[in-house]
């Protein structure tokens, strides 16, 4: 049994014209202690699709609906919103993209990660501020005990993202969902950031969804790769495939996007224009006006999801042969 199921998640934002689509029949799952990276650009529905799993979204605006998503066999639509609560942190945790809006920027780091401790485990004050200190020194924060009594402002924006860290891992969820968890970082402090994620779920065998527009970064933490474009699953694969055979022309891209890697022998590849707004999502091919390898069909026709064997999913009428990625 999966850790988490997504099938046919849709979600949409009511606007003057009507419903606007922006996640369309969206399925995927993830094990027990696997590392699953979604990447796409700007707007494709990656952090919404991370909210409604945590059941975040606000609707309405939102509408969200999914034939289900289950979080170890129990679907999450179902839950009553009390047991929800507990479920967010004991079994779910999120990391956001900028830790100073998820941190109180009047209350000590001490007692903030005190109090979420005590909310989810029960445990006594002494207890927590022991566990506090402990987690503190985990994610790799020099004199917990002083660190402690700081307010937020007083670190560094690195530092911050370490106690968002160690808020979500202190309850030990089975899932950490982390959406671009790194980007609002120095590029120094990117990688150690990165780091220290991947670490602690592979010592914890805890699973993560890790949400990013950067594919240089997936390589190093993610088993599994999801490529998102505008709203839909293009591409799904073991990192080791996405990297050695991309087959759909919008994954290729992404790879030859990265910057200077070994992968490409290029300088710097832009794949040419935008994500679409959801108001203008084409009812053949998504990606089409943004495709090199477009043909007459795929102006006309939608592509579905398919599977071509040993885990790896595409969804395109003329998938890249061999996936090469300098094509
Ligand atoms: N509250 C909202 N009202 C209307 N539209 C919204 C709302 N929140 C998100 N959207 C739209 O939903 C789409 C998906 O947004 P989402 O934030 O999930 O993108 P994303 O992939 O996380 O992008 P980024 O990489 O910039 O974080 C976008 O077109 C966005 O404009
Ligand atoms: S279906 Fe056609 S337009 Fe779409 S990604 Fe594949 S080749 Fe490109
Ligand atoms: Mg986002």
């Amino acid at each position: 049994m999966s850790l988490l199921e997504v099938n046919k998640l849709n979600i949409g934002f009511q606007g003057g014209d009507g419903l606007m689509n922006v996640v369309t029949d969206l399925s995927f799952d993830i094990e027990e202690g696997k590392a699953v990276a979604l990447v796409g650009e700007s707007g494709c529905g990656k952090s919404v699709t991370a909210l409604s799993i945590m059941r975040l979204l606000i609707c309405p605006p939102a509408h969200m609906e999914a034939e289900s998503i289950l979080f170890e066999g129990k679907d999450i639509q179902q839950i009553p919103e009390r047991h929800m609560w507990k479920l967010r942190g004991n079994d779910i945790s999120m990391i956001f993209q900028e830790p100073m809006t998820s941190l109180n920027p009047v209350t000590t780091i001490g007692k903030q990660l005190t109090e979420t401790i005590r909310q989810h485990t029960g445990c006594s004050k002494k207890e927590a501020l022991a566990k506090a200190e402990d987690m503190l020194r985990e994610v790799g924060i020099p004199e917990p005990k002083q660190r402690l009594r700081e307010y937020p402002h007083q670190m560094s924006g690195g530092m911050r993202q370490r106690v968002m860290i160690a808020m979500a891992l202190s309850c030990d969820p089975k899932l950490l969902i982390a959406d671009e968890p790194t980007t609002a970082l120095d590029v120094t402090i990117q990688d150690q950031i990165l780091e220290l994620i991947a670490d602690a779920c592979r010592r914890r065998k805890m699973a993560l969804l890790l949400i990013t527009h950067n594919m240089g970064i997936v390589a190093e933490a993610a088993d599994e790769v999801m490529v998102m474009y505008a709203g839909q699953i293009v591409e799904k694969a073991s990192v080791q495939e996405i990297f050695d055979t991309p087959m759909h022309p919008y994954t290729n891209g992404m790879l030859r996007a990265i910057p200077g890697t070994a992968h490409t022998g290029e300088e710097f590849y832009v794949i040419r224009g935008r994500v679409p707004s959801p108001l203008f999502f084409s009812k053949a091919c998504r990606f089409a006006p943004r495709c090199d390898h477009a043909c007459e069909r795929c102006h006309k026709e939608a592509p579905q999801l398919q599977d071509i064997g040993g885990g790896h999913y595409i969804r395109c009428w003329n998938p890249i042969k061999g996936g090469n990625a300098n094509e």
